[in-house]
């Protein structure tokens, strides 16, 4: 091989290497470790879809007797625990380093102080143990926003609302960057249905979200600075009214 036809083969390897390197690389910086509570749940589980879509490494919270059927034959680290039993959530905050949390819990059969105890928790074990994104998932009449929520069904939603606030308030207080997405009216889009969820910083916006589009929105969300310490409501206008 002539000197030149080497030093042409050098500079296109590394030419290749170098587009190759830069490319990886910028694709691990933007890939995060996440954890996903309530993960195995039909908002849950679209969070984990849409986290696995964006090429992020997904654990999930589930209960030994969690319904896993949602996220079978998804690529992830499954982590057993009950959210109310302190001792489970440090464990599992503890079991690898994890760059962002969310919490799409529901209650299933428990009081409503779950969402006190569950954000409690979370909060201070992602505190704890170096998180860098929190991401709560609550509700449209938590905070300054009951006065959009229909006043005929507040009462009977008062102390369910009383407790996600807590929820919302052990996030913040936490200092991690926060994501807050609430949401009124939570519903299931039909296969091929478009999606045209958004996040709105106004708390007076009230209408339907579906799961789908919410598991979109939270991804969009993680990693981004742009929705750092901000309080929003996910509605899709597209889905008909309240
Ligand atoms: N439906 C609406 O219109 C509406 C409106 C506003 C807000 N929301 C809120 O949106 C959220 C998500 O709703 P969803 O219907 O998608 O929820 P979901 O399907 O009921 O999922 C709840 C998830 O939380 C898990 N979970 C419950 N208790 C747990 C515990 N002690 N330890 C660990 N995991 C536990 C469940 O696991 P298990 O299978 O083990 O129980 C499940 O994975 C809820 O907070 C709901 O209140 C709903």
């Amino acid at each position: 091989m002539t000197c030149r036809r080497r030093l042409f083969l050098a500079t296109l390897l590394f030419a290749v290497l170098g587009t190759w390197t830069s490319q990886y690389a910028a694709a691990d910086e933007t890939a995060k470790q996440v954890l996903v509570f309530g993960g195995s749940g039909g908002l849950g589980s679209e969070v984990v879809r849409a986290a696995i879509t964006a090429g992020h490494s997904v654990a999930v919270f589930v209960r030994p007797t969690s319904d896993r059927r949602r996220l079978a034959g998804l690529p992830v680290t499954w982590i057993e625990g009950d959210v109310l039993v302190e001792a489970d959530v440090q464990r599992a905050l503890q079991s690898q380093r994890f760059d962002v949390v969310v919490d799409a819990l529901g209650r299933s059969e428990a009081g409503v102080e779950f969402f006190a105890i569950s954000g409690r928790l979370i909060s201070k074990w992602a505190k704890a143990t170096g998180v860098g994104q929190l991401l709560l998932h609550s509700s449209v009449g938590v905070g300054v926003s009951r006065k959009v929520y229909p006043q005929n069904r507040f009462d009977s939603m008062a102390a369910l609302f009383r407790a996600k606030g807590e929820g919302e308030e052990a996030v913040i207080a936490s200092g991690i960057p926060y994501t807050i997405i609430r949401n009124a009216v939570l519903r299931n889009l039909p296969p091929n249905t478009p999606d045209n969820a958004q996040l709105f910083e106004d708390e007076s916006k009230f209408g339907m979200v579906s799961r789908r589009g919410l598991g979109r929105l939270t991804v969009s969300c993680i990693g981004s600075d742009t929705c750092y310490n901000r309080i929003f409501h996910a509605v899709d206008d597209g889905m008909s009214g309240r």
